[in-house]
């Protein structure tokens, strides 16, 4: 496992972080078991919201944490905040002072801890006011409840905004990336050309965490689409497949610890944030840090998953 800094205490977090949004499908002691795997493979950063399954993957997260006493201090735990589901069924996102304050302290029970070691907002709400973020965020740090802040599915304009009315770092922006999710990179490969491959959907988000030295946390990097499917072992990704299974037996690890690595090769402050809930599958995307990907692979890739190159 590799390790990076993390805020402005330089906390040492792993690049591997070990996602609990899939949890809720397993019983006590399956989370239990996922939770000493990923600590024995060096994994030591977990990531959950507050709305995955309702709250039910933060207390089962939170069931797990309490049984063995130490591990609340072996994990670096972020959770997130700003997608409010109501009991009417309509969503929204909701960064107002009152949502995100009562939002922590729902997490902090629920997890069974008395703070969070990463707050992110999940999702960008056109109705924000930075200033009265920057209140909710004064508060819980003042508080002890929040140590560290960041965002997520933001583009630049959204976090400078959201900079004007905070007093803290913003650490982290988690974003969707994979082999086979790449428009961030897309629209960078194809500047000043005419093809759809050339659309910046994200206002170059990826150079800018890069400038502000934000961690980007990429979240689903095994998934094609919108949550349609694993592309390791895919049919639909047949050329792809063949490129990772080669790498992958040249270096002794799985195809998957391949793809991850592929998502960690991009910049030096990168994590990648795992899904699965099997604790063998923990182990393997744990090696990713082991692999070294020269800028050749890692274009070959990139241009197995059907992508072009000007
Ligand atoms: N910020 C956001 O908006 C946002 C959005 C979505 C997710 N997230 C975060 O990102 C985390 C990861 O997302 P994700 O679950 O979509 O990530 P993922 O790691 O790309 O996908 C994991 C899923 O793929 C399955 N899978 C099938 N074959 C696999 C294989 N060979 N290796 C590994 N997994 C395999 C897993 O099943 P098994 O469990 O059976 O292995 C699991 O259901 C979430 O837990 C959450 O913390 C954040």
């Amino acid at each position: 496992m590799e390790y990076i800094d993390f805020g402005p205490n330089k906390t040492k977090v792993s690049k591997v972080i070990l996602g609990c949004m899939r949890i809720p499908s397993k019983s006590f002691e399956d989370v239990v078991s996922l939770l000493d795997v990923a600590k024995d493979s060096g994994i030591n950063f977990l990531d959950i919201a507050d709305c995955y399954s309702n709250g039910k993957a933060e207390s089962l997260l939170g069931e797990a944490l309490k049984g063995k006493s130490s591990y609340r201090d072996s994990f670096f735990i972020q959770s997130k905040c700003g997608i409010n589901k109501d009991d009417d069924g309509i969503t929204y996102f909701d960064f107002s002072k009152e949502h995100i304050i009562k939002s922590v302290e729902g997490s902090l029970k629920r997890l069974r801890t008395d703070r969070l070691d990463c707050l992110l907002l999940h999702r960008p709400d056109a109705l924000m006011d930075p200033a009265e973020v920057g209140e909710a965020f004064n508060t819980l740090r003042r508080d002890g409840k929040v140590l560290n802040f960041g965002v997520s599915n933001m583009n630049p304009m959204q976090i400078r905004l959201l900079k004007s009315g905070l007093d803290c770092e913003l650490c982290t922006n988690q974003v969707q990336m994979s082999i086979c999710h790449t428009p961030m990179l897309d629209s960078g490969f194809n500047a000043n050309m005419t093809n759809n491959a050339s659309v910046n959907h994200d206002g170059s988000i990826l150079e800018y965490c890069r400038l502000k030295k934000m961690v980007i946390q990429a979240w689903s990097v095994l998934q094609y689409g919108f949550f349609q499917g694993v592309f390791v072992g895919s049919p639909l990704y047949l050329k792809l497949n063949s490129v990772l299974d080669r790498i992958a037996t040249e270096q002794g690890v799985t195809s998957q610890a391949v793809a991850i690595a592929w998502v960690l090769r991009y910049s030096p402050l990168m994590q990648a944030v795992i899904g699965t809930t099997n604790p063998h599958r923990v182990m393997a995307c744990a090696k990713a840090c082991d692999v070294q990907l020269s800028r050749k692979q890692w274009y070959e890739l990139y241009l197995a998953s059907g992508n072009d190159l000007p």
